[in-house]
């Protein structure tokens, strides 16, 4: 079943048809630039563009956002214009784009890719996914199922919002060598690891592919930590699987 999934993305709004039995993207996915500001309305422009590159759409569309999305409605918007605090997105969303849209949190929807197709797939204890970008997002699962909207990368480090400190923005921004920033993550990893004791992180995110630069660096964690490997195309299909599921099942 080919489902369609968009990414909502600080920089960048992509997406593409999904192939939900291999966990892959069935089409070259299509980019948009992330309007600024990304207002609600200006956001669901570019969704609908999106989605209608590749013709009327037939199914169901799910989509990732950057924040706190509770039943269609997204409730934080820390990276992102703050119009979409309290807005039904889901029903503004799906209005543009003319099918319903199942909205889900960018980090849940890499996280489910990643428990399904890749990293975590057939690992029942606690696995943590961990998404390094603009912010940090969490995904937390027990027994493969997720606990949705944990914000683990707004945790306090050492006074700090540990987003502020761990991010690849943060290394970016500050100039950090590979080094320097992979000692933030590691305390960052110590730190929610003394809160959860999980048997996995997955280290998702752009920083994912880079990821022999700074796992051996890390100290201070005695979990597995390895990296994702759905890469840039795990919110597309997390947000494709959770239209999947959200959809109605109709009888042939
Ligand atoms: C947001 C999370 C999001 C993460 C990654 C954080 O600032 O609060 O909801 O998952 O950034 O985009």
């Amino acid at each position: 079943m080919n489902v369609f999934g968009v990414d909502i993305g600080g920089s960048g709004i992509k997406g593409a048809p999904v192939d939900l039995e291999r966990g892959e993207i069935a089409e070259e996915r299509f980019k948009v630039l992330t309007p600024r500001p990304a207002t609600p309305e200006a956001v669901a422009e570019a969704v609908r563009q999106v989605v209608e590159h590749f013709g009327p759409p037939r199914g169901s569309v799910g989509a990732t956002f950057p924040g706190v999305v509770v039943d269609g409605t997204t409730r934080t918007a820390a990276n992102v214009d703050k119009g979409w605090i309290g807005q039904d997105a889901a029903e503004l969303l799906g209005g543009a784009v003319g099918v319903p849209v199942t909205l889900l949190n960018d980090a849940d929807a890499a996280g489910l890719a990643e428990m399904t197709y890749g990293a975590g797939k057939g690992r029942t204890g606690t696995v943590i996914v961990l998404t390094f970008g603009t912010g940090i997002g969490s995904a937390v699962f027990t027994g493969g199922r997720l606990v949705p909207n944990t914000e683990l990368g707004h945790l306090e480090l050492r006074g700090h919002d540990a987003e502020t400190r761990a991010s690849t923005r943060a290394k970016d921004e500050e100039g950090l060598n590979w080094d320097r920033w992979a000692k933030r993550v590691g305390r960052y990893l110590a730190h929610v690891e003394m809160l959860f004791s999980p048997e996995l992180f997955v280290i998702g995110g752009g920083v994912s592919r880079k990821a022999e630069k700074f796992l051996p660096l890390l100290e201070g964690v005695s979990a597995e930590v390895v990296p994702a490997r759905l890469q840039n195309n795990a919110g597309i299909v997390g947000a494709a699987m959770a239209a999947a599921a959200a959809a109605p099942v109709v009888a042939a």
